[in-house]
């Protein structure tokens, strides 16, 4: 059955190199005939986590658009998440919705766990070291122990003015293989 993937899109810029790099991966994903869909979460109005703590015993009652997000992350066999480095991890964009998840804690994060993660990652400086990249990368690896999920594979890259990514074809082919990737059965 065709794999369902959903991607998770962290940057303001619409068309800068993480969502590239994420358009790359998503034509890999539909080539390898998975059913995929991209999320501009900038675009949305999603609230902080205010730890009401009234999803501990149900749902999420913050009527925001991570209502219409919620069941999409619970469909997903696996999902992408692309972000520029801001200050050293990920954007805000993104960390809002991720902290957003905790909303799953009532059904003991059934509907985000055992599910295969892809990571794109882009950064002004040169390496994950001096960006701060590591920083974002050590967060995914203790999020996705937690959540009992796979990393599939991580794309990250120097790039800075919009319109680089084109300009660096390996790392092109290396998001649209991720793509291929999280569109195969899962190993084991
Ligand atoms: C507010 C802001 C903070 C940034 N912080 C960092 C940083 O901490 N480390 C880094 O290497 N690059 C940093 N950058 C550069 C971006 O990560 C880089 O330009 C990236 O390629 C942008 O990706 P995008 O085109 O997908 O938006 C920052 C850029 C902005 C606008």
């Amino acid at each position: 059955m065709a794999k369902n993937i959903l991607i998770l899109n962290g940057s303001p810029r619409e068309k800068g190199n993480s969502a590239v790099l994420a358009g790359r991966a998503a034509a890999g994903a539909l080539e390898a005939g998975a059913l995929v869909e991209s999320i501009y979460l900038h675009g949305l109005d999603i609230r902080p986590c205010d730890a009401c703590e009234l999803c501990a015993d149900g749902e999420c009652v913050i009527e925001d658009d991570m209502q219409a997000l919620y069941p999409k992350l619970a469909a997903a066999d696996a999902i992408l998440l692309a972000s520029p480095i801001y200050w050293f991890t990920i954007t805000a964009q993104l960390k809002l919705c991720i902290d957003r998840w905790y909303g799953f804690q009532g059904h003991k994060w059934k509907e985000v766990s055992h599910k295969q993660f892809g990571v794109i990652l882009t950064y002004g400086d040169t390496d994950l070291y001096s960006s701060g990249a590591i920083n974002a990368l050590h967060m995914y690896e203790t999020m996705f122990r937690f959540l009992k999920s796979e990393i599939v594979g991580i794309v990250h890259g120097s790039l800075d003015a919009v319109g680089e990514a084109e300009q660096h074809p390996e790392l092109m082919k290396q998001a649209y293989d991720l793509g291929k990737l999280l569109a195969s059965p899962a190993q084991g």
